[in-house]
């Protein structure tokens, strides 16, 4: 078991199609004791039978557009653990509006919401968490291509990812002299809640499938098993990564129709 004796902080389980459950799930298969948290009390609604399926007993509120709310989650998870070992930050938002139409059209307010919600809060979690991260510990976020590539409706939050990717190098350089890791995973289209809000999802879901090197969707599942590398000591020499697990798709500049391929 990887992770016998680890303790994984788990941010941005909404429901049971989210990345951050199948970490969960995975983690906790690899010997982790796991803490969850929710946003607001729909969500709420959702992730304490989720939790009590995994044998949970940690689920803690967190709105990271609130630094006192990310101040409290550390007050409240040290009554349950003086330490830990893996901060998974799996979260990213944007208002709808933002989200279809016109880059031109993002708002002043849009793109604050856009990189509070979706960067800086990485940030934020991490000058927390570090009192009580280990030696050996791994935090790890979650990305997508939309950072460093135009693709279509995702708009603000390619902004906010491109934002979030350089957060990582900058935190993995602070983390690195308390021997603490910061990566992140760039994964492919998954339908999830979040996804669902970016529009046209379903069709960006099908051409990826169809373009990817392995000619397939990926799922949350094996983005859980490429996190498993990271926050294991497997990976306890890599830092500041953004590493892609798409089936391959951000490799191909261009694919030719059918006909024209021979
Ligand atoms: N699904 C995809 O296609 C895909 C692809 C690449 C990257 N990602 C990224 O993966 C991460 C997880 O998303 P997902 O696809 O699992 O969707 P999801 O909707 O299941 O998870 C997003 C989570 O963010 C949380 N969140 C939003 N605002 C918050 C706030 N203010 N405070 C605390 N939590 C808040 C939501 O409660 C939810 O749990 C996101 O960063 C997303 O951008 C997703």
């Amino acid at each position: 078991m990887l992770l016998k004796g680890k303790k994984a902080l788990i941010l941005g389980v909404a429901n049971e199609r989210s990345i951050a459950w199948a970490m969960a799930q995975v983690f906790k298969q690899e010997g982790a004791e796991i803490a969850l948290t929710y946003s607001g009390d729909a969500i709420k609604k959702r992730v304490v039978p989720l939790s009590e399926e995994l044998g949970c007993k940690i689920v803690l509120p967190c709105d990271v557009g609130s630094d006192e709310e990310i101040k409290q989650l550390f007050i409240d998870l040290k009554k349950h653990w003086d330490n830990f070992d893996i901060l998974i930050h799996s979260i990213g938002y944007a208002n709808k509006e933002e989200l279809s139409g016109s880059f031109l059209n993002t708002t002043r307010e849009g793109f604050r919401v856009a990189l509070d919600i979706s960067a800086y809060s990485l940030i934020g979690l991490v000058k927390e968490a570090q009192h009580m991260m280990n030696p050996g510990g791994s935090v790890l976020t979650l990305s997508y291509l939309g950072s460093v590539k135009v693709v279509q409706n995702y708009n603000i939050m390619g902004v906010a990812k491109a934002a979030l990717e350089s957060s990582v190098r900058y935190l993995a350089w602070e983390l690195g002299s308390k021997n603490i890791r910061c990566n992140a995973i760039s994964a492919g289209p998954v339908k999830t809640l979040a996804a669902s809000g970016v529009r046209g999802f379903r069709s960006l879901l099908d051409s990826v499938g169809q373009m990817s090197a392995l000619k397939r969707n990926i799922t949350a599942e094996e983005v859980a098993k490429s996190g498993l590398y990271f926050v294991s000591d497997l990976a306890s020499g890599v830092t500041g990564e953004i590493h892609y697990v798409d089936a391959g798709f951000n490799t191909a500049a261009l694919r030719l129709p059918e006909t024209t391929q021979s």
